[in-house]
């Protein structure tokens, strides 16, 4: 990593070089941006060279088949990789996509209709979080209902459509977009208040992501009806995205000056949900605005410190970077989710989210630091004053230029831990930075593109953001869900390989747990092996110990030590993740 020492300006100490966009991460996107390219293509059926078996516009999560199994399709990931080729192919960047989001929408169709766990297609079908890639169910045990996945499908299509209707196609858009992103805007607005897992189908809550992409897609949805004159849904979507916008607000924690992910799940919530939520619904439009998270507002940039901060000391890797040099970063500290390691695609989030901040403040010519953001900006220049800085004074380079190398030094991070051949995993480890988990993962690698996309300066099309206000008066917002009579669900996973014959118990500190008897102990069930499952019902808030046991022909193998710990949420349901030690 390249840090010049501190220097004088106007005033003002920076701790970088006035040197914006470093070199070493220009070579290192040039290089990997075509493999990342190619990595999502060969992701995508029919003909995607890792993908076969696929239907045509299906995204394979990885071609991965075992630990993790992720050769299924997540409409989230699905969304998100094909929002980047939407915005490239409308962007103008890459001509070559248009039969790829021809068969994206094609797909969808025939998805949303597939009856499944989470229902009919009129009955909650439409929260289902994943698919067989031959377009069928997948009828396992998983965290169920996901409502980020119409909502963000939707942001999908609305772009596409807004694009066509420019190209003069309103018949298509009319008779073949509007019916499949209808479903889908119809299921936000009548279930965005209704309990759903987290994006990292974890946490059975209320969720930001979710909850902003779903704000998102009410906004954009309610200006594509009015311009091709579908204004039937346009009242009730409209009172909907308000409700949002209101609830929205209710994630932030001003007090420790960062966004709490989900109302439920008894973490820190500190979480990479909340980066991918600021990206995912950056509009350049609406400037630095707080009320919708904006990547340069206050409110997103103390939380993306707060967010940073959070992995410096949790993982080896980290250790001994400075505060103002990027590093690894992951879901949310308390992962633990095959080691619980940084992400590829949560690291390129924060530079993402940064280069976002430089287009806005270059495109309006100065930057407002607030007692919010000050802690942020402080990294750069210690002690610097709350206040607007102008365009034309030279401060306003200075800082834009350290902020350009923070977000190149979060790419450079990637770069370090990216192995000789450019292939992206889901992970990669905490204390080496091998890759660890999915291979070739399709959302690492349209992570990789957005980011160098924004690094170019690549904004996105507008969706509404501008200019909206809180309500005085909000309702509906009644998520979070509860277990009721004092007790909560706990659904305890662990990933543990057995032998033929070998079973996975649970025992713990508590009545509900068996009181540590292993004769008495709580069967799990691998219907999803080799994570083992059981799901419990645990009084609320409430502190207890717990461990993994095998039995085999009669024989009981305890896992290692320590016990693991936990204390349980005062309402809701949660998952505990954990691999047997
Ligand atoms: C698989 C999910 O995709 C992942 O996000 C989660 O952490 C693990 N299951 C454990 O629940
Ligand atoms: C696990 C992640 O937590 C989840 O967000 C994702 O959808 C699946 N893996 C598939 O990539």
């Amino acid at each position: 990593m390249r840090i010049s020492s501190a220097f004088i300006c106007a005033g003002l100490t920076f701790l970088w070089s006035a040197r914006a966009q470093s070199s070493s991460v220009d070579a290192f996107l040039a290089s990997e941006s075509p493999i990342a390219k190619a990595g999502l293509l060969a992701n995508i059926g029919p003909s995607g060279s890792k993908s076969s078996g696929a239907k045509a516009g299906v995204v394979i999560a990885s071609p991965s088949q075992s630990n993790p199994d992720y050769l299924y399709t997540w409409t989230r990931d699905t969304s998100l990789v094909f929002g980047a080729i939407i915005d490239q192919f409308t962007l103008g960047l890459d001509t070559s996509l248009r039969g790829q989001v021809d068969n994206f929408v094609a797909s969808q169709e025939i998805i949303q209709q597939i009856s499944n766990p989470s229902g009919t297609i009129s009955t909650g079908g439409l929260g289902e979080p994943k698919f067989n890639i031959d377009e069928t169910a997948f009828t396992g045990a998983w965290g169920r209902p996901q409502r980020d996945g119409p909502a963000l499908r939707a942001n999908a299509m609305i772009t596409w459509a807004n694009f066509l209707l420019k190209q003069n196609n309103a018949t298509y858009v009319t008779s073949t977009l509007w019916p499949t992103i209808k479903l889908d805007l119809d299921y936000v607005a009548g279930n965005w208040n209704q309990t759903t897992f987290d994006l990292w189908e974890e946490v059975s809550s209320s969720s930001f992501f979710t909850t902003a992409v779903q704000h998102r897609a009410l906004r954009q949805g309610i200006a594509l009806a009015n311009r091709i004159g579908q204004t039937s849904a346009v009242a009730g979507y409209t009172a909907q995205a308000n409700n949002l916008l209101c609830f929205l607000q209710s994630y932030w924690n001003g007090g420790s000056g960062y966004i709490t992910a989900n109302t439920g799940g008894g973490r820190s919530g500190k979480d990479a949900n909340t980066v991918l939520a600021s990206i995912h619904t950056f509009d350049a439009a609406a400037g630095c605005d707080s009320v919708t998270f904006q990547p340069c507002s206050d409110r997103a940039l103390s939380n993306l410190l707060n967010y940073v901060n959070a992995f410096r000391s949790i993982y080896s890797i980290n250790s001994g970077v400075a505060n103002n040099v990027g590093t690894a970063t992951g879901r949310y500290p308390e992962d633990s989710y095959m080691g619980g390691n940084p992400w590829y695609l949560t690291t390129l989030a924060v530079a993402e989210q940064l280069y976002d901040s430089l287009i806005v403040w270059k495109q309006q010519g100065s930057i407002t630091i607030t007692a919010t953001s000050q802690p942020f900006f402080a990294l750069f220049s210690p002690g610097i004053a709350t206040g607007t800085i102008s365009s034309s004074s030279s401060t306003f380079n200075s800082l834009t230029a350290a902020i350009e190398n923070y977000a190149d030094s979060f790419v450079a991070v990637v770069a370090k831990f990216t192995p000789s051949g450019g292939g992206l995993a889901e992970q990669y480890s905490r204390s080496n930075g091998a890759p660890v988990s999915a291979v070739d993962l399709t959302w690492s690698y349209a992570a990789l593109l957005t980011a160098f996309g924004a690094r170019n300066g690549v904004v996105p099309a507008s969706w509404g953001a501008k200019g909206l206000t809180v309500p005085t008066t909000c309702s509906g917002n009644t998520g979070g869900g509860s277990g009721g009579g004092g007790t909560v669900s706990i659904t305890f996973n662990v990933q543990a390989t057995t032998v033929f014959g070998e079973n996975i118990f649970l025992t713990g500190s508590i009545d509900s747990l068996t009181n540590w008897s292993p004769d008495n102990a709580l069967a799990l069930n691998a219907n999803n092996y080799p994570i083992w499952s059981v799901t419990v019902n645990i009084p609320a808030s409430t502190s207890f110990e717990y461990k993994y046991i095998r039995k085999f022909n009669g024989a009981v193998t305890w896992e290692s030590d320590p016990n693991l710990q936990f204390t349980s949420p005062a309402s809701g349901t949660f998952t505990i993740n954990d691999v047997w030690r």
